[in-house]
């Protein structure tokens, strides 16, 4: 059985696009559900952080 690994593609406009297994946590270590392809803010104009809402855009 072929395990599945998880993929971060580090986006241009400064999304991390997430794709596979992972838990996803807050700063005290509670559990952020996700579904299986999410994309992460790194440009900190989302207003749904941590997740990308396509804010960078504007
Ligand atoms: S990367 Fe911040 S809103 Fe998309």
């Amino acid at each position: 059985m072929e395990s599945e690994n998880t993929k971060i593609t580090v986006k241009p406009n400064g999304q991390f696009a997430i794709q596979g297994p992972v838990t996803l946590v807050d700063i005290e270590g509670n559990e952020i559900k996700h579904g299986p392809r999410f994309a992460l803010c790194g440009c900190s104009k989302s207003s749904n952080k941590p997740f990308c809402d396509g804010s960078h855009k504007g």
